[in-house]
């Protein structure tokens, strides 16, 4: 079943000057769906977006069916989408405790203890780490508490921007794992990258964006194995 569905979305920070161009994207519940393409193609543009917070002028975001085009950012996340921005998604100066209280300030306050502790279940590293400054955190664990702090509300739809910037393959391949893990519990993914060879390897569809809209879509193994788009788009040769 069709959880996210984008169509024709036009986009962009300026008036005149679409960075969206006409973007149709879809993402099936329990589904990863990744978004690779060159750089500057509009990928962050396209996430953001849909998360309500570039403008859109065109086209629209359904989830779960229901027309979400013109819903406020603050208020797409009570309604189940959810994002994690590539830079700044975590407080640095916080706890990681604090981190996930702030994030879990829409439900109601009984519920932000139990669900904290659920989360804790699931990053049991964060258990660990919870009166640390999120900022002392290694790169890799800043990624898992910003996915945390995402999915406190439990969203259906999760969207990634870049989650793997940063880190060295060990911790790309753990919070790839983990986003896995995630997806079993009927999380919807939504996953933008550029790292397409480790997006790809858990990812079941993918679309690559070039200059605002997508050029190619595909199940994710076969697109990793097919040489042109490899060349083309995705931005490195494959090592055979
Ligand atoms: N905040 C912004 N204001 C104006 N233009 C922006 C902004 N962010 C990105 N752009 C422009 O949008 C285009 C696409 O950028 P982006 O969505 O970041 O691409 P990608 O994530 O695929 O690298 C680029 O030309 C970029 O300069
Ligand atoms: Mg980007």
């Amino acid at each position: 079943m069709t959880i996210l569905q984008v169509q024709s979305l036009i986009a962009g920070y300026e008036p005149g000057l679409s960075i969206v161009r006409g973007a149709s994207i879809h993402a099936a519940e329990a589904e990863i769906v990744v978004i690779l393409g060159p750089n500057g193609a509009g990928k962050s543009s396209l996430i953001k977006a849909i998360a309500g917070l570039v403008p859109i002028t065109g086209g629209q975001v359904l989830l779960d069916g229901r027309d979400i085009t013109t819903v406020p950012a603050h208020l797409k996340i009570r309604q189940g989408l959810a994002f994690v921005p590539q830079t700044e998604n975590i407080f640095p100066l916080m706890t990681v405790e604090e981190n996930l209280r702030v994030s879990g300030g829409i439900l109601p306050r009984a519920e932000v203890g139990p669900r904290i502790e659920e989360i804790y279940q699931t990053f049991p590293d964060l258990a660990r780490q919870r009166a640390l400054m999120a900022g002392s955190l290694s790169g890799g664990q800043r990624q898992m508490l910003a996915v945390a702090r995402a999915l406190i509300v439990r969203p259906r739809v999760l969207m990634l921007d870049e989650p793997s910037a940063g880190l060295s393959p060990k911790l790309v391949e753990q919070v790839f794992a983990r986003l896995t893990e995630i997806r079993r519990s009927g999380l919807t993914i939504v996953l933008v990258e550029q790292n397409a060879r480790a997006a790809l390897a858990i990812g079941d569809r993918a679309y690559v964006l070039v200059e605002g809209h997508e050029a190619h879509e595909g199940p994710a193994a076969t697109l990793w194995n097919d040489p042109v788009i490899a060349e083309l788009y995705l931005g490195q040769r494959r090592a055979s």
